[in-house]
């Protein structure tokens, strides 16, 4: 027998939780978030369809670039990227028929043809284990008490204000989830679209079973929704509904094994430079159709079937070039004119090949929901990998990004119970098994990299530690942070992180520590908690273990510099470590495309060099009919922009001392930031101008914080070039 709860009264009950809660709310913190996966920044000025590029002329002459300055893509693609393909109509992209050496399958064609995207993913999805026996009519019956709870505290008037609402809506809900999961993602849907909370697409692409919803039913079933869980839920649902919870307290000593050493010194200079290419967010789009809308209304462009609204029915307003369009992911040309230019322009080969790679995560395409699926995902991850293999020489390190996971940007903790645990094991199975296949990790790193939610600890070939993480567990899209939000580390990350730190530590070696999603800039991806832990584990090992941190997820090339004492005091004493962003090879949204490679010392593992390259997207409509692709050319030096404004000797490293030295010389002349916001597009015609004091201070505060805490309270509304400026006064 069941007995039903009163539901009013456990309503009033979480009602009164909630207002409680209310008091110790922070002061509202503005930034918006919707959940909905994929939304369109639409803001294009208009190209000019088959004009000159008008590319400046005024570029400084560079000196010590290290390989061709420019590098001219061959016609289409080159054959020999794969072994077979499947047949394609003329003037199309390629179709390589993919076999996978972890799978043993051939990916079929229905998979990636433009013309047949499938929009159902028929993979399992998993539900907590409900906490009772219910027959089908009477989880059915917990359902329709719960709507009409739910209803009565969204309509009705004995509970006030929409944060207590939210709380008291979930905290009824929560009992679904434990009775009758399965049966909760359409009752949410339903409600989304009942109480307008979006679009009755939208509600179902975020909340259908298939999409989020079973997620969502896990979150509802384990977090603790009347408490801080559930303020960061109701935050995350909408910002009118909670404000942005406050910062967890966080006691540090009881994370760390030892204090930092007092007199810590890292290893000597050896004095040669070693090349290391950065490559972030390839974004192959095999489902790319040639001449389909380039400027479309919403979602991801150059796709069959997806318009541009404002023009006539059956009218395209800018045909989706071979090579790409700013609106538009990496068509297989673009991606492979790309990674034949690394080569050439970093002046490596096989003979001279790059000392190693890193690649900073995201390879799947910007699709809705609906229409990924776990084996789009390791399509994308077979096709880029084995392009990576055959194209760049010497070892590729990689991460996994938000999109390389399905759903989108989920990732499990091992802590969830039963199956849920390993409900995203089959991604981790697969990336390590074809990293070892490709012979860039041993099966050792490969079984660890399985074990840490694809992340792992590896010494590479030169005595440098590499330590990556799963980003996805601060990303605010994982919505399976939300439960125990007051633990930073629910997954185990972070113990992994700084185990290996310590070990690295002990045993005196230097480490790069990268993951995708940056943990800083304006602060407007991560949750706080685990940023503000990530903060004190890089003042615990930096400079003497931590050389360098890396990221991507932004597309955008930016920087961000790590202070001691928890950013309290900014300065070139207390700048302790840097983290590169690396600029993406997909022009989605308003970018060129573009890739970075360091020089590196062998010793230290500190750079000397960042080189970075581009290619001019607005011209990718004068390529029809040509006998040749797209252009990858030199962009800048980081120290020839820099190094002379921030005075910095000729033989000292690229640090964070440098980059703080940076900061001080644009604080004296904006020009030196607006030359930042330049490459911060890839030198894109689509990028805002930072020509005035408000924006150049909040670049400079962006580039000095390293955290969510420090990030947010820099003035926003400047963080990206893909849009124009919103500056939130
Ligand atoms: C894209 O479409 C928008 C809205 O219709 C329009 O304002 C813009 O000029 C278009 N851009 C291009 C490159 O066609
Ligand atoms: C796609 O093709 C494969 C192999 O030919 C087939 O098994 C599968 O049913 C097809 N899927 C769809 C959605 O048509
Ligand atoms: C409460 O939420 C509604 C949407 O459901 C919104 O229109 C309204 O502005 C919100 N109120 C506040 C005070 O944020
Ligand atoms: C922080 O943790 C350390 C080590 O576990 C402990 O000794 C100390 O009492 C804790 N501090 C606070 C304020 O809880
Ligand atoms: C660092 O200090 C410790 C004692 O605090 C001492 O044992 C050790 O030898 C010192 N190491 C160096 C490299 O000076
Ligand atoms: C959340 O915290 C509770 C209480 O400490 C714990 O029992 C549960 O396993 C945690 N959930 C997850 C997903 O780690
Ligand atoms: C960066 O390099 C300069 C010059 O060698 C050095 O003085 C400074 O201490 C370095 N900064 C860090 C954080 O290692
Ligand atoms: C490309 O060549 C084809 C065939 O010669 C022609 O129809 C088309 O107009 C040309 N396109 C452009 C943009 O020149
Ligand atoms: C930015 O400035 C450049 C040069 O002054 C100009 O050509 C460009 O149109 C401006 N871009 C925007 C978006 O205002
Ligand atoms: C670090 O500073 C931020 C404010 O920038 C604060 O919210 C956070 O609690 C601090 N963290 C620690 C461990 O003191």
């Amino acid at each position: 027998m069941v007995r039903f709860c009163d539901w009013t009264a456990v309503a009033s009950f979480m009602a009164q939780l909630a207002l409680a809660q209310a008091h110790y709310n922070p002061p509202y913190h503005s930034y918006s978030y919707s959940c909905s996966s994929f939304s369109s920044l639409s803001s294009l000025t208009s190209h000019s369809i088959g004009s000159v590029s008008t590319s400046s002329s005024t570029s400084p002459t560079w000196t010590g670039i290290p390989g061709a300055s420019s590098f001219q893509a061959p016609a289409g693609f080159p054959t020999s990227a794969f072994s077979s393909y499947y047949p394609v109509p003329s003037g199309q992209e390629p179709q390589p028929a993919l076999y996978d050496p972890v799978l043993g399958i051939t990916y079929p064609l229905n998979l990636t043809n433009p013309d047949t995207i499938p929009d159902e993913d028929e993979d399992p999805v998993y539900y907590p284990k409900p906490i009772a026996k219910l027959s089908s009519d009477e989880q059915k019956v917990v359902i329709s008490n719960v709507m009409s709870e739910v209803s009565e505290i969204i309509t009705g008037n004995y509970i006030v204000g929409n944060c207590s609402k939210c709380i008291a809506a979930l905290s009824v809900a929560k009992s679904a989830a434990q009775l009758a999961p399965s049966l909760v993602p359409d009752a949410m849907v339903q409600a989304c679209t009942k109480f307008g909370l979006h679009s009755a697409n939208t509600c179902k692409e975020d909340f259908d079973a298939k999409t989020f919803g079973a997620i969502w039913t896990q979150v509802l079933a384990f977090a603790d929704v009347s408490g801080l869980d559930g303020q960061y839920i109701c935050n995350s649902l909408s910002s009118t509904f909670c404000p942005a919870p406050a910062m967890s307290p966080l006691n540090v000593t009881e994370w760390f094994s030892k204090p930092k050493p007092a007199n810590a010194t890292k290893p000597a200079a050896s004095g040669k430079h070693v090349k290391v290419l950065h490559l972030s967010d390839f974004h192959l789009d095999p489902r790319y159709k040639v001449g389909s809308e380039g400027n479309c209304s919403s979602g991801l462009c150059c796709r069959n079937g997806n318009l541009n609204v404002n023009v006539p029915k059956g009218d395209i307003s800018y045909p989706a070039p071979m090579y790409g369009a700013y609106e538009c992911d990496t068509p297989y040309d673009l991606g492979l004119a790309a990674l034949q230019a690394v080569g050439p322009l970093t002046g490596t080969s096989e003979k001279n090949p790059l000392a190693w790679s890193i690649y900073t995560g995201d390879l799947v395409s910007h699709d809705p929901q609906t229409e990924l699926s776990r084996l789009y995902t390791e399509y994308a991850e077979d096709s880029v990998y084995g392009m990576f293999k055959t194209y760049l020489t010497g070892p590729v390190f990689p991460v996994l990004g938000n999109h390389d996971s399905n759903p989108e940007a989920i990732d499990a903790p091992h802590s969830l119970p039963g199956p849920l645990g390993q409900q995203m094991s089959w991604n981790y199975d697969h990336v390590s098994r074809l990293w070892k296949h490709e012979g860039w990790i041993d099966e050792g790193t490969a079984e660890q990299a399985r074990l840490h939610y694809g992340a792992y600890s590896v010494k590479n070939h030169y005595g440098l530690r590499m330590i990556t993480f799963n980003s996805d567990f601060w990303y605010h899209s994982n919505f399976l942070n939300f439960i125990n939000t007051s633990n930073p580390d629910v997954s185990g990350t972070w113990k992994f992180v700084i185990e290996e730190l310590q070990a690295a530590e002990d045993a005196g070696e230097r480490v790069w520590l990268f993951g995708h999603v940056l943990s800083g800039w304006d602060g407007s991806n991560p949750l706080k908690n685990p940023t503000n832990l990530f903060y004190q584990i890089i003042d615990r090992y930096s400079p003497h273990v931590i050389a360098n941190v890396f990221f991507g997820h932004t597309h955008e090339d930016q920087v961000m510099i790590y202070y001691a004492n928890n950013g309290t005091v900014q300065n070139r004493d207390t700048a302790l470590t840097s983290g590169w962003i690396g600029p993406s090879v997909t022009p989605l949204t308003n970018l060129n495309s573009g890739f970075r490679m360091y020089e590196v010392d062998t010793g230290t593992f500190d750079i000397y060099e960042a080189y970075t390259w581009y290619s001019d997207v607005n011209t990718y409509p004068n390529l029809v009919n040509t006998t040749h692709g797209p252009t990858f050319k030199f962009e800048y030096s980081t120290r020839e922009v820099y190094g002379q404004a921030a005075q910095w000797p000729a033989d000292a490293p690229l640090n964070s001392t440098f980059w703080h030295a940076v900061t001080e010389a644009m604080e004296a002349d904006h020009r030196l930031v607006s030359q930042f916001n330049t490459y911060e597009g890839k030198s894109s015609i689509h990028s805002p101008n930072c020509t005035n004091a408000a924006c150049a201070e909040a670049k400079i505060c962006y580039m000095r914080s390293g955290s969510v805490a420090l990030g947010q309270a820099c003035p926003q509304g400047y963080g990206s070039v893909q849009s124009p400026f919103k500056p939130v006064k």
